[in-house]
C-alpha cells in the first residue's frame, strides 16, 4: 500500500473512531485529575503522563516537517509556528507548572493520549508538509481570508486557553492539592474556559489550513473535551453549594 492510500484509510478511520468515542465519553470520564480512579491499572505520576501524552505532538509534527524537506514558504512556516506555539508549551512547560501533589494517571490514559497525539500530528503534519502537494499552500494562500481568519481564531483560542489555565494553576498555594472555585476571565461565564479556548484554537487551525485532517483534529478535540466539560461542571456543582448558578459548562450563554 502506498503512503497516500494508507493516509486516507487512517484519516477516515480516525473520524470513525472519534464518532464512536464521542458518545462513549458521556458515560466514561477519563480518570485523571479530579476524576482520578484506582480501577484503571498501573499508573505514572501526572507530570510523566503529560510529557508522554503530549510529546508526540511536538516531535511527530517536526518529523513531518523534516521529511517534507523543511519547507521555507511562508504558509508552511506559519502552520509550524501556530502548531508548536501551542504544543511546545503543552508538552514541555505545562507539565512543570501543574501542582497536583502525589496525584497519578493510569498508564492506559497516558498511552491513549500518546496514540491520539501521534495520530493527529502525523495526519496534520504529513498533509501540510507533503501530501497536500506543493501548490496547495502557495504564496497566494497567505492572502486568502480563510488563512488569516483561521489564524486569528486560533490565536484568540490560544489566549483564552492560556488565561484559563493560568487562573487554575494559581488557585493552589505551594503544598495545596484541593480544589477552589475559579473566578475571573472566562470563568465568569463557563466552568471550563480552558477547554473552550482549546476547541476554538483547533477550529481556527482547521479554517486556517482548510483541510480534512485539520477538521478531523477539531472534531476529535470536541469529542474529548465537551463530555469532560460537562463532567467537570456537574462535579463543581456537587462539590460547591455556592457555585455560581449562571455559569455554563463550556460555551458562554449556551451549554
Ligand atoms: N486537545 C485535547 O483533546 C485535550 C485533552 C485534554 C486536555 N487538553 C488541554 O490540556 C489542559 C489541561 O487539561 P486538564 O483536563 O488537566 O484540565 P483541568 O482538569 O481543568 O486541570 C488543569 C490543571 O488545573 C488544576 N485545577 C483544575 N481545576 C482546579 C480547581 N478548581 N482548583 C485548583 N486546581 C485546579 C488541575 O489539578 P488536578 O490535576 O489536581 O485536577 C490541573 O493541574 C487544558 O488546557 C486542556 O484544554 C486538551
Amino acid at each position: 500500500m502506498d503512503e497516500p492510500t494508507f493516509y486516507r484509510y487512517l484519516l477516515w478511520g480516525s473520524l470513525v473512531v472519534a464518532a464512536l468515542i464521542f458518545p462513549a465519553l458521556f458515560f466514561i470520564t477519563a480518570p485523571y485529575g479530579r476524576h482520578e480512579a484506582k480501577s484503571w491499572g498501573p499508573t505514572v505520576d501526572n507530570r510523566t503522563g503529560w510529557l508522554l501524552m503530549e510529546s508526540p505532538s511536538v516531535l511527530v509534527f517536526f518529523a513531518c516537517f523534516y521529511v517534507g524537506g523543511c519547507p521555507t514558504d511562508p504558509a508552511s512556516l506559519a502552520f509550524l509556528f501556530l502548531w508548536q506555539l501551542h504544543y511546545v508549551h503543552r508538552a514541555y512547560i505545562f507539565p512543570f507548572r501543574i501542582k497536583s501533589g502525589p496525584k497519578r494517571m493510569p498508564i492506559a490514559i497516558a498511552g491513549a493520549g500518546f496514540a491520539f497525539t501521534s495520530l493527529n500530528a502525523y495526519l496534520n503534519g504529513r498533509w501540510l508538509f507533503g501530501l497536500a502537494g506543493p501548490d496547495r499552500y502557495a504564496a497566494a494562500w497567505l492572502s486568502d481570508p480563510r488563512f488569516f481568519l483561521g489564524a486569528a481564531i486560533f490565536l484568540a483560542g490560544f489566549a483564552i486557553n492560556q488565561q484559563a489555565d493560568w487562573i487554575l494553576l494559581h488557585l493552589r498555594k505551594p503544598g495545596e492539592t484541593g480544589y477552589k472555585i475559579p473566578r475571573g476571565g472566562f470563568y465568569r461565564w463557563v466552568s471550563c474556559p480552558n477547554y473552550f479556548g482549546e476547541i476554538i484554537e483547533w477550529i481556527g487551525f482547521a479554517i486556517c489550513t482548510w483541510s480534512l485532517p485539520g477538521l478531523a483534529f477539531a472534531l476529535w478535540t470536541i469529542a474529548n473535551l465537551l463530555p469532560r466539560a460537562l463532567s467537570h461542571h456537574r462535579w463543581y456543582r456537587e462539590k460547591f453549594p455556592d457555585y455560581p448558578t449562571e455559569r455554563k459548562a463550556l460555551v458562554p450563554g449556551l451549554l
